[in-house]
């Protein structure tokens, strides 16, 4: 399947143009060193508007998201297969901007803000990180023009922001969410996880296990009847989680934990007893210099 490359806001915009009345629009924003994850977001997005609509995605690095000392400088580029990825997973267009076309005159003077919930878990660990983001996305879903936008459960509290930016600001567009693509093994697929070595990558399997030790360790609460992803007792959960990534932490390498948290999705708060319907129990460590993010969707009955 043919895809068209374009890196220039013009010839975007032209684009969009051309396809404007012939039926509904997508959009999946990456920063590119597309993998699995980002297909599977390319094909919901393709199912979703069917043959006639059109899917763009955007391939974007964007500088305001990065803390100083954060990987920007080194961050995996490779529009090439980048293309071949969104080609076969369906997409009409991949919009590869330059910072410049971006950010025309440099750093934007008005941004967005992230407010309370951008400043806890990912947001208190990397200050200002949410609203570069929310500041990007907002730009990017200016540029395409799409009916419904698809994001990644991978990075929760990201979707959880642009689903309240979307609704406090009145943008235009459906936000849908995507669940986690993980390796077999259950290693959550990330761009960033090119970086590990062969004993960093067996280390950085026990985020996915820390999830799922705490998973069952809230469904044995919530009793053999329960249906799966149904669980109690936020104590259990959160103390078998911090078991295996104790554990982690004293191997070699070592699991270097930065949060974990059970998450009332609502607000980004942790969860307190007696808390009802969903949760998310995530976590961010690092291993060796890099840093990974993972989490599991739970229910409280
Ligand atoms: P990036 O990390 O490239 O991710 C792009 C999209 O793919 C995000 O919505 C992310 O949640 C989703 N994604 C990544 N890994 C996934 C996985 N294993 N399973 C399912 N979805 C996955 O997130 C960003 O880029 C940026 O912050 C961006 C939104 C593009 C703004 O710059």
């Amino acid at each position: 399947p043919a895809v068209e490359l374009i890196t220039c806001r013009a010839d975007f915009d032209r684009a969009l143009d051309r396809f404007a009345v012939a039926g509904r629009t997508a959009v999946v924003m990456t920063m590119g060193a597309l993998h699995e994850g980002h297909a599977s977001l390319i094909r919901a997005a393709r199912e979703r508007v069917g043959a006639e609509g059109l899917v763009t995605v955007t391939v974007f690095v964007n500088p305001l998201q990065f803390g100083a000392g954060e990987d920007l400088d080194r961050y995996p580029r490779t529009l090439d297969a980048d293309v071949e990825v969104a080609a076969a997973a369906g997409a009409d267009i991949v919009f590869a901007p330059g910072v410049e076309d971006v950010y025309p005159g440099g750093e934007p003077q008005v941004r967005l803000s992230a407010g309370p919930m951008g400043e806890r878990y990912e947001g208190a660990s990397r200050p200002g990180h949410f609203d570069g983001v929310l500041t990007v996305v907002a730009k990017l879903l200016h540029l395409s023009r799409p009916d419904v936008a698809f994001f990644g459960e991978k990075d929760a509290q990201q979707l959880a922001l642009i689903r309240r930016m979307a609704r406090d600001l009145n943008f235009p567009v459906e936000i849908v969410g995507v669940p986690i693509v993980r390796e077999p093994d259950g290693l959550a697929r990330s761009s960033r996880n090119r970086y590990l070595s062969e004993p960093e990558r067996a280390a950085a399997l026990s985020l996915s296990r820390a999830l799922y030790a705490g998973r069952d360790a809230g469904r044995l609460a919530a009793g053999p009847h329960a249906p799966a992803d149904v669980v109690e007792d936020p104590a259990a959960i959160r103390a078998a989680a911090h078991a295996v990534l104790a554990e982690a932490a004293r191997a070699e390498p070592p699991v270097v934990l930065d949060y974990l948290g059970l998450i009332d999705p609502a607000d980004f708060t942790e969860v307190a007893d007696g808390h009802q319907g969903e949760a998310i129990l995530a976590v961010a460590a690092r291993v060796g210099s890099t840093r990974l993010i993972d989490n599991v969707r739970l229910h409280f009955a």
